[in-house]
């Protein structure tokens, strides 16, 4: 009697414990499941904000971080904005970037021009991640002045497509000063530094006058490049219309036209084309469009003199004219 009734007290307490096992197993999983997907989201979102704060660019949720899409890798560019800086090459870049077949590098590597020493492992992990259709364009403004920068990109890519902005050149001079002054690059007055202060005549070794120089600095590109290879974009006819210069840099990309109109949205305030992304409407930094140090007029007048001949060679070799007077 006392062994039969012993058994199912045994075999009661052994269902306990079974039962309460199994919950503590359950809750066990519950809680590995909960852990292991907030830590997914928390990788995923840190990965894109990281990338959205290196690059500007995490085109998110669209084709960007599409994790579906495992292709994606950083590609060496197939066509680079080679100059001429404070001509609009921030803006061009900027807008191109609205093209979803489009990915642009946020840094500006300068790679051809200043940093080749550093090596191309070195200039690829400065690409952006792209997919395999997607164009891949990185802009380096000094590129279109220094001596070795063409003979260094054929030798990278013959047939790479090469951009460069151009802008009436004293006012990029002067934009060009504005900067350096601002960066506590420059103390000396601009006309102390454009004029040979012995011979009075322009100094065009000056860091801010050599990038204007368009019709010496293009030749050197051409000792590589046929014309049909380089792009030139009027930076004049960008600002006040950038719909219409984002369109013929599709077709030279040959990219299909899918920058609209509507997105791009005049700032009255900073008196310059903002441009829509997904859902929000982006402006570039207050470093670009900004007022210029004043330059004294007759200073202007005499430089504009000189760029005269200078810039009716620069149009007779690209076979286009742009109102400079
Ligand atoms: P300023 O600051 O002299 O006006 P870069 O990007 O090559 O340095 O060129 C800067 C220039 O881009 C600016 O020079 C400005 O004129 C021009 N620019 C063209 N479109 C612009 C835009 N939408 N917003 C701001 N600047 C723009």
């Amino acid at each position: 009697m006392e062994d039969e009734a012993h058994v199912p007290l045994i075999a009661d307490d052994m269902k306990s414990q079974v039962t309460c096992c199994h919950r503590k197993v359950t809750r066990l999983k519950l809680i590995g499941i909960c852990v292991i997907c907030t830590l997914s989201v928390l990788f995923i979102t840190k990965a894109c904000i990281a990338r959205r704060w290196s690059e500007r660019t995490c085109k998110f949720p669209s084709s960007e971080y599409n994790l579906a899409n495992d292709n994606r890798k950083r590609r060496l560019p197939q066509s680079i904005i080679i100059g001429v800086k404070k001509a609009g090459t921030g803006a061009l870049r900027h807008f191109l970037d609205l093209h979803p077949d489009v990915i642009t590098a946020s840094k500006e590597p300068n790679f051809f021009s200043f940093r080749y020493e550093n090596g191309f492992d070195w200039y690829k992990s400065l690409m952006p991640y792209s997919s395999e259709g997607q164009i891949t364009i990185e802009k380096s403004s000094n590129n279109f002045h220094h001596e070795q920068a063409p003979g260094r990109t054929f030798a990278f890519n013959s047939t790479i497509k090469l951009i460069v902005v151009v802008r009436e050149p004293v006012e990029r001079a002067i934009s060009d000063y504005t900067q350096r002054v601002i960066n506590n690059r420059s103390r000396r007055k601009f006309e102390e530094s454009v004029f040979n202060f012995r011979t009075g005549e322009i100094n065009r070794e000056y860091i801010c006058i050599r990038p204007s120089l368009y019709h010496t600095n293009l030749k050197r590109w051409l000792k590589y490049f046929p014309l049909n290879q380089i792009h030139i974009v009027d930076g004049e006819n960008l600002k006040r219309n950038p719909y219409e210069e984002i369109y013929k840099v599709e077709e030279f990309l040959g990219l299909s036209h899918q920058v609209r109109r509507e997105q791009f949205v005049f700032n009255a305030t900073k008196g310059f084309f903002c441009f829509r992304t997904s859902s929000v409407v982006e402006c570039l930094r207050e470093n670009k469009g900004r007022q210029h140090i004043v330059v004294d007029e007759e200073v202007k007048a005499r430089l504009k003199r000189h760029f005269r001949p200078l810039n009716e060679l620069f149009f007779k070799q690209i076979g286009q004219r742009f109102d400079w007077s």
